[in-house]
């Protein structure tokens, strides 16, 4: 723990306004690396004493991390670290792979042009987003635009829930790869698509998008979780 902090704080830059949100973003960074690795505690108050910072921010920095769910706060042991393991992850995008599609190929006939416009803008408000932890959002905002008329609400719900489950696969990929895994050629192709109303192209694409994502994250997850050497 302590030498994962000290290099974090090494890094510490100008670019934070608050000590909520350098925190937020230091052990954002320590847990997508694996730095701290699953399971780890997260105690407030070593936590306060390595960043120098009072107890207030840390805690506030830990429910936004909870909210992203990257960390888990449990009876009697408080915040830890939460496990993400590549078999959680290829389940989430099997449950994708059989939800959205189906649930596109429901909505394209009633989607309009306002809807479009909707999800063309969430696109490109991914492209000038900054803050790495509110891109999760966007993409589930983008991706439920299309889902949208479906007139399926319980299957909406599912989709929904399992969308948010993927936001931290979503943080992994850019932690790791870089911004360029968004994907962003994929959302607008599968935009394209639907505009056309080409339900088979639409879903061809979707599919495509969800397999690259759980291809390189098992990759990845895989070659993280493997011993030293
Ligand atoms: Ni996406």
């Amino acid at each position: 723990m302590t030498a994962a902090l000290a290099e974090l704080l090494a890094e510490k830059g100008p670019r934070y306004r608050t000590a909520t949100e350098y925190v937020e973003a230091a052990l954002r960074q320590a847990i997508l690396t694996g730095a701290l690795p699953p399971g780890s505690p997260l105690r407030q108050e070593e936590l306060a004493a390595a960043f120098k910072v009072s107890r207030m921010p840390i805690r506030e920095a830990l429910r936004q991390l909870e909210a992203q769910a990257l960390v888990d706060f449990q009876p009697h042991k408080g915040a830890v670290v939460v496990e993400i393991t590549p078999e959680d992850a290829a389940d989430n995008y099997a449950i994708r792979a059989a939800l959205e599609p189906a649930a596109l190929r429901h909505s394209l006939p009633h989607l309009t042009e306002a809807d479009f416009r909707l999800a063309e803008e969430i696109v490109d408000a991914m492209d000038s987003e900054t803050d790495d932890s509110r891109l999760g959002a966007l993409n589930r905002r983008f991706h439920m635009a299309l889902y949208a008329r479906a007139g399926l609400p319980r299957l909406l719900a599912l989709t929904a829930q399992h969308l948010a489950g993927a936001d931290r696969y979503l943080l992994f990929h850019v932690a790791a790869f870089g911004r360029a895994h968004l994907h962003q050629d994929q959302h607008r192709a599968l935009l394209e698509a639907s505009r056309a109303r080409d339900a088979d192209a639409a879903t061809a694409i979707l599919e495509a998008h969800l397999a690259e994502a759980n291809a390189t994250l098992q990759h990845y997850l895989q070659r993280r979780g493997a011993p030293a050497g």
